[in-house]
């Protein structure tokens, strides 16, 4: 679905990725973690185009990403960037259908996708008429992930797309999410610094530090096979959570 050939990025004098390979298999979760600043969400936005590599390529379904093939790859991946990314003075319903509208979908087939997406989600519907502002974190988060499902895209890439909730709405977030990717066999990549959350959703984790791929495999490999000492170290700072948590992280 996604082919990453030795992508790197550097901000000034910050290496926020070394040339990195990667494959997202179709149907898939792959999740991505690391302490903050490793480089996760410059790796997410690389995927979608939004962050240009230096070198290297990014290859979606079979096609190189360049300005050229970049807007109709873009359709076919839902993004949910780390702070959300609703626009405030828009409606939730508007936040949205924007884009469907935008390409020019009749009112009743964007009034069904919305009807659909919001049942999925249990996005409750009176609030739709609400502005971002007005609604609670959880309503938030449910509403990005709307707006990313829209146009049904194979691809969806979420940027910590629970952080920052409360861990009973996370946990049943959680739930419902991977339920959602589950059900509509949908091809994901998602942005976490929570292991147990990684464990929960991911059919291989991604292990990163200081922009350099540290692991990718299965929790099992990353806990049972370690490739490297920081592995292990990850895990035992974060096994306190994870292990007699609350369920939610
Ligand atoms: N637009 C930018 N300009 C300058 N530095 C950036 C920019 N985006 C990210 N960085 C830097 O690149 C590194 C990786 O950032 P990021 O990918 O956001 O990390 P993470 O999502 O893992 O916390 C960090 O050192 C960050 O400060
Ligand atoms: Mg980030």
């Amino acid at each position: 679905m996604l082919m990453l050939e030795q992508v790197a990025k550097r901000f000034g004098a910050v290496r926020a990725l070394h040339p990195l390979d990667l494959a997202v298999e179709p149907g898939r979760t792959l999740v991505v973690i690391g302490p903050s600043g490793c480089g996760k969400s410059t790796l997410l936005g690389m995927m979608n185009g939004l962050v240009r590599p230096d070198s290297g390529r990014v290859i979606f379904d079979g096609e190189v990403l360049s300005p050229v093939t970049l807007m109709a790859a873009r359709r076919r991946m839902g993004y949910v960037i780390q702070e959300g990314g609703l626009f405030p003075h828009l409606s939730a319903a508007a936040n949205v259908t924007l884009l469907a509208r935008t390409l020019g979908w009749p009112p009743d087939r964007v009034n069904a996708r919305l009807e659909v997406l919001s049942a999925l989600t249990h996005f409750p519907r009176p609030a739709l008429a609400r502005f971002p502002g007005e609604l609670s974190g959880g309503q938030r988060q449910r509403l990005s992930l709307m707006r990313a499902l829209m146009l049904d895209p194979e691809l969806l890439l979420l940027d910590e797309p629970l952080g920052a909730l409360d861990p009973l709405i996370r946990f049943e977030l959680q739930v419902e999410l991977r339920e959602i990717f589950r059900s509509l066999g949908k091809t994901v990549v998602m942005v976490t610094h929570d292991l147990g959350e990684a464990a929960f959703f991911a059919d291989t984790i991604l292990l990163m530090r200081d922009g350099r791929v540290v692991q990718h495999g299965s929790i099992n490999d990353l806990t049972q096979r370690p490739e490297d000492p920081f592995v292990t170290r990850f895990i035992e700072a974060q096994r306190g959570h994870w292990q007699t948590g609350d369920g939610a992280s």
